[in-house]
């Protein structure tokens, strides 16, 4: 008998799904294994006002396979023009969560704030209504490291926004460095974080050795080993109950990946319980995992825990070497090769 695992259903807390034919083509995948996600609102326009995202999560919902019942839980991209206002009228409209990305530091960020410490009345307003702030942590200042980035946003920014608004709940999304994890270890109980199958079982040397390869290139960026093994000591660890599962799972065309100058984001729904069973299995703890996938994160959003449940067995699979994506193509994390654990009921 292979080992098995019987977990409460997952919740993605951070999710990317586009639009029009990629949503199609990806949401199934994270429909099958999570009760729940968090979508990003980094769309083309991004979905800053609340009747953006109403529309939007119509259209996820119109996309989802016949008798799915996966929630779509809706985001507000965070501008220079947010008011406290917009943030009741979220507020009202069950929005979720409002996303912070600093201008120009990812994919569709364009749009994104320019000095967060100006936003102070949207953030109050945002505490008061316990509304979560949900970071890309990374600056974006030309003269920093692109590996210092991610460290040089908790003192400049994240510390700062932190002193000011000390009741705003904060998820300090994929982190990716032993500075970030420690950070959230030592900070009170309204800020957690999420991590990502990539940043669990991979290393920058995943990234570059032998020959780039681009479909490990995301943002944050990899990190050394040890980071990674920071962040395998932190979900599993004594504050593991402040971290949780967001795949960042971020879909890209083959050709857009595979250029000179290629977008950052790995596509990891599609087998994205099973990665995250390899590396707690890695770190020894596979008894954690339920609560880094199915509990953590319900109960920082004051969300109900899940009723159903998922059943991993310790069974190979081989990953295809490709996805429909539309009319393009879609490389998947592991693609074409094995993960050890399989999903085989949900
Ligand atoms: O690698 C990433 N891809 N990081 C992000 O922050 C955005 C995401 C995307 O939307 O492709
Ligand atoms: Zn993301």
């Amino acid at each position: 008998m292979p080992q098995t695992l019987v977990l409460p259903q997952p919740d993605d807390m951070h999710l990317h799904l586009r639009d029009g034919d990629a949503l199609k083509a990806v949401l199934p995948f994270t429909a099958k294994q999570m009760a729940r996600a968090i979508i990003m609102p980094n769309l083309k326009p991004p979905v800053v006002r609340v009747a953006d995202a109403l529309a939007y999560r119509q259209r996820i919902q119109a996309a989802l396979p016949e008798g799915s019942d996966f929630q779509p839980l809706m985001t507000l991209y965070l501008t220079d023009r947010t008011t406290p206002d917009w943030v009741h009228e979220a507020k009202s409209a069950g929005i979720i969560a409002f996303k912070l990305y600093p201008a120009g530091a990812t994919t569709n960020s364009d749009a994104g704030v320019t000095n967060i410490l100006l936003l102070l009345p949207t953030l109050h307003a945002m505490s008061e209504a316990g509304l979560p702030l949900l970071v890309h942590g990374e600056v974006t200042d030309s003269n920093i490291d692109i590996f210092d980035r991610e460290a040089a946003f908790i003192e400049r920014v994240l510390k700062p926004i932190i002193k000011q608004v000390p009741q705003l709940k904060i998820v300090f999304e994929h982190i990716t460095t032993a500075e970030a994890a420690k950070f959230v270890e030592n900070a009170s109980d309204n800020i957690a974080a999420t991590v990502t199958p990539q940043h669990l079982l991979l290393n920058r040397n995943d990234l570059l050795v032998g020959g780039i390869r681009p479909h490990h290139y995301c943002l944050p960026v990899l990190k050394r080993e040890s980071h990674r093994q920071a962040l395998l000591t932190a979900v599993t660890g004594k504050f593991a109950h402040k971290f949780f599962l967001g795949t960042d799972s971020a879909p890209h065309s083959q050709h857009t990946k595979e250029c000179a100058c290629g977008c950052a984001g790995v596509f990891s729904a599609h087998a994205a319980l099973e990665l995250y069973a390899e590396a707690f299995e890695q770190a020894g703890a596979l008894d954690k995992l339920a609560a880094f996938a199915s509990q953590n994160g319900a109960r920082f959003y004051g969300l109900p825990q899940n009723s159903g449940t998922i059943t991993l067995v310790k069974q190979t699979q081989t990953i295809p070497p490709c996805f429909n994506f539309g009319t393009e193509s879609l490389i998947p994390m592991r693609a074409g090769e094995e993960i050890a654990w399989s999903v085989v009921s949900a």
